[in-house]
């Protein structure tokens, strides 16, 4: 996830870009970087770091005078957060400059073929690639710069939002979306381009969100012109009053990032699926898993190292690798991992999960299994992070910067990825058919969706946490695939709201904590209809034996919970290894609105930290 921002009109285009860079550094802030054209010269100044790096630089190295200019924050993808891969980049005439969020997953061939023809290439980024095959074209076929970028962007595979502009001809900007958004704010005699809105919202409220798949062209300040990126067919530009305010953009319009991480949990797991798994072929692609197939296939065991809510998802990766890969799996904390001269072998895997990549246990964690002689690989979100790089292999979740403490699209995305990657390992060690596979990959793409329609679940949680806020304690309780949900669960309400939980594996109850259940107590309990259910409602009953207050996580459609239950909370089905996908959604909706009932302060809880780079 990246943030661009971009204007042509009659003011000065440094302090406006600046300030919509800041803020949409949410949504990246590896490194920053603005292109100005001041009448006579392009100037371009970049720089890994933030936003606030970059001013520091910029005010000291170029004029910053001119009325058309675009900007970049970034969350790398392809090629580490450095200066030169920071955007945005320049044609090799030295023309044409872009910037680009999303990823052009062509951009490999596209680039031999581009070199083929001459063309040389500075950074590691597929966006270079891209600013230099639109000028390939432009040349190619002596065609203006909207054309180009629209025969360009009809060869590449990805995602994109783009912002391009000629310095010899600096009365235009090109754009164009397809799976990142992009809006165009219609001032008096200026544009305005942005991510989301909140970079122009004090200077207009007249917004087009382009659609997926469409292209304008902004010029002279005046005339703005949409097509279809695909048969050039024109669209009626539809201008939308926006209804936003000041205070409310700094976190995309939502009141907290957490809440803002929830919702975008949909486009998340999309993201962590996209360009690896093809369903129709039946093949998931993962290069860190590709290129180092042998050690996996090999494996004595797979051991999983990590803290908090990572460590949540490694036990629900055990469930999932076991069940589909038949692979011995052991899930450590990284914390007591590095300090108890653990049995590693040198044919075991460890996989080190880390939404930040920085976490100190987990790095000490996997620097005693590499001393141990194990290949270990990473799970990572935050790209370039010292875990990704202390690791032989990995993969990175793609979730997009997680600012809320309270982890939880990262979760998810640490779910999804793993799952992936016990499935490319079942179908290669032969344990699920071809249609095996396919079906859990056709069900897997249904995802996203189903977890949308779990968010609808809000207004539920917003009853249930109003009537619950209150409570000193609570209890979760899941089973299987869902026990780990359920330490998620208790997790969450414990590090936002302060209130004390703790999570079982339902069956557990009986051996414990059944003696705290009471007419006080609040039970979440996780029942969907595929997982040993009537397991789960013997377990409800026995808490309504004992006056226990129960919020039942079920199964569209059910009915027996829903008897026993004193609130229901449904998701959508799935098949079973994929439950801790939807049922997390409500228990992170249910913490939320406790916390904030509860006037705690959601994104930034008491004594923690986003990244706990300390013992
Ligand atoms: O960045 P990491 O995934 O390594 O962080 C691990 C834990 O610190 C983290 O998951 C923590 O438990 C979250 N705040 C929980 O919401």
């Amino acid at each position: 996830m990246c943030g661009i921002v971009g204007y042509i009109g009659h003011r000065e285009a440094y302090p406006i870009i600046l300030q919509g860079l800041q803020r949409l550094e949410y949504r990246g802030y590896d490194s920053a970087g603005i292109a100005l054209y001041d009448g006579d010269h392009l100037k371009v100044c970049k720089t890994k770091g933030k936003v606030e790096d970059l001013k520091n630089r910029l005010e000291s190295e170029i004029s910053t005078k001119g009325t058309i200019g675009i900007g970049h924050t970034r969350w790398a993808t392809h090629g580490v957060p450095n200066d030169i891969n920071s955007h945005p980049h320049i044609s090799n005439s030295g023309n044409l400059v872009i910037i680009h969020n999303g990823i052009i997953e062509n951009y490999d061939p596209l680039r031999q073929e581009l070199i083929n023809r001459g063309y040389s290439f500075q950074s590691d980024t597929d966006t270079e690639v891209l600013v230099n095959l639109i000028e390939d074209v432009k040349s190619k076929e002596n065609v203006k710069l909207g054309k180009a970028v629209q025969i360009a962007l009809n060869q590449t595979i990805g995602a994109y939002a783009i912002a391009v502009f000629d310095k010899t001809k600096p009365n235009e900007i090109v754009v164009a979306r397809l799976g990142s958004p992009l809006a165009i704010g219609v001032g008096d005699d200026e544009f305005f381009i942005a991510s989301d809105a909140t970079p122009f919202i004090e200077y207009t409220n007249n917004a087009i969100y382009l659609e997926d798949g469409e292209m304008a062209v902004v010029r002279n300040h005046k005339e703005l012109e949409i097509r279809k990126i695909k048969d050039d067919s024109l669209v009626d530009p539809y201008i939308q009053e926006l209804q936003l305010n000041l205070e409310q953009i700094e976190k995309g319009g939502y009141d907290h990032f957490m809440i803002k991480e929830i919702y975008e949990q949909p486009d998340a797991i999309t993201d962590t699926f996209r360009g690896r798994m093809k369903t129709k072929e039946g093949i998931i692609r993962m290069a860190g898993i590709d290129d180092n197939i042998d050690k996996f296939l090999n494996a004595r065991r797979i051991v999983v190292v990590a803290c908090g809510t990572s460590w949540h998802a490694g036990l629900v990766a055990e469930y999932i690798f076991e069940e589909f890969a038949r692979i011995p799996v052991e899930v450590e904390y990284a914390s007591e991992f590095r300090y108890r001269n653990p049995v590693i072998y040198e044919d075991d895997v460890v996989i080190a999960i880390s939404q930040s990549g920085e976490t100190a246990d987990t790095m000490a964690a996997i620097k005693l299994a590499k001393e141990k002689g194990a290949f270990v690989f990473g799970v990572c979100n935050v790209v370039g992070s010292s875990i990704s790089r202390e690791t032989h292999a990995g993969a990175y979740t793609h979730a997009g910067p997680e600012i809320g403490v309270a982890s939880t699209k990262a979760f998810t995305t640490q779910i999804t990825i793993l799952t992936l990657i016990a499935l490319k390992l079942a179908k290669l060690k032969g344990k699920l058919s071809l249609t095996e596979f396919r079906t859990y990959l056709q069900e897997l793409e249904s995802i996203p969706a189903k977890v949308a329609e779990a968010l609808k679940s809000n207004e539920q949680a917003i009853r249930v946490a109003a009537q619950y806020k209150d409570v000193a304690n609570a209890l979760y309780l899941g089973r299987g695939y869902n026990f780990p949900v359920a330490l998620e669960g208790a997790l969450k309400l414990k590090e936002i709201s302060y209130i004390h939980a703790e999570g079982y594996p339902a069956a557990e109850m009986k051996h414990g904590p059944i003696a705290l259940i009471d007419e006080e107590m609040p039970v979440v309990v996780i029942a969907t209809r595929q997982g040993h259910y009537e397991k789960v409602v013997s377990n409800i009953e026995e808490i309504k034996a004992r006056s226990g207050k129960i919020i039942g996580i079920v199964s569209k459609g059910d009915t027996e919970v829903k008897k026993l239950a004193d609130h229901v909370i449904e998701i959508p089905e799935t098949l079973e290894p994929f439950t801790p996908l939807l049922t997390t959604i409500p228990l992170q909706l249910l913490s939320y609105h406790i916390a904030v009932m509860l006037g705690k302060n959601v994104d930034q809880p008491r004594n923690l930290a986003k990244s706990v780079t300390v013992e």
